[in-house]
């Protein structure tokens, strides 16, 4: 069994990465905080940045995520933005920007960062999908308006499945197998 440090203000997707992780033999410590994140165009370089950051306050080697939605239709907005977005206009927002379009299609990206004071490691993941036209109920984020390739329902409805199709998942996935021969 390996161990890591997750840190994050969101207690969601701390349980996510545990249980992903869990199914490959790495223990996840939550350090739920705040980390100022740069403002970037790039997921990478907010991730990076922000692993760096969460080192230098907990002490000991950590991962952090940096997440977007991209909408094809909208020229990929949120993307970098999608906290902001969230917390303004909200999946309501995002349905009325979107009302009347027949072009939905849209994905999640998720990347990954490890630092150790060293070594700095990203992966990323992604999922293709597209915004529902009604909301699902569930408060986390946009799960309630995203519906992933290959099924019908939302994040949001998928529950526990949401873990097979998950950015999330394709992400950590990658940090694996890296992180189990460092
Ligand atoms: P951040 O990486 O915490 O800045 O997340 C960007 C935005 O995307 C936040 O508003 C999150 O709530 C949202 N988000 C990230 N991942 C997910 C997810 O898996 N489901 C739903 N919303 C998500």
């Amino acid at each position: 069994m390996k161990n890591i440090t997750f840190a994050s203000t969101n207690q969601n997707k701390f349980l996510e990465v545990q249980s992903i992780l869990s199914t490959r033999s790495i223990t996840v410590d939550f350090s739920q905080r705040h980390l100022v994140e740069i403002q970037s165009d790039s997921l990478k370089e907010i991730a990076g940045e922000k692993a760096k950051t969460a080192f230098a306050k907990v002490g000991r080697p950590v991962i952090v995520e940096d997440d977007g939605l991209f909408i094809d239709s909208l020229a990929g907005f949120p993307g970098p933005y999608s906290s902001f977005v969230f917390k303004t206009i909200g999946n309501d927002g995002i349905l009325k920007l979107l009302a009347g379009s027949a072009k939905r299609s849209a994905y999640f990206s998720s990347v990954i960062a490890f630092y150790n004071g060293i070594i700095l490691s990203i992966s990323d993941g992604r999922v293709d999908g597209r915004i529902s036209d009604r909301i699902t109920e569930c408060d986390w984020g946009y799960d309630p308006i995203f519906v992933p390739n290959g099924t019908d329902l939302t994040f949001a409805e998928l529950k526990k499945s949401k873990n097979e199709y998950s950015h999330r998942k394709r992400a950590l996935e990658k940090f694996a197998q890296w992180y189990l021969k460092l």
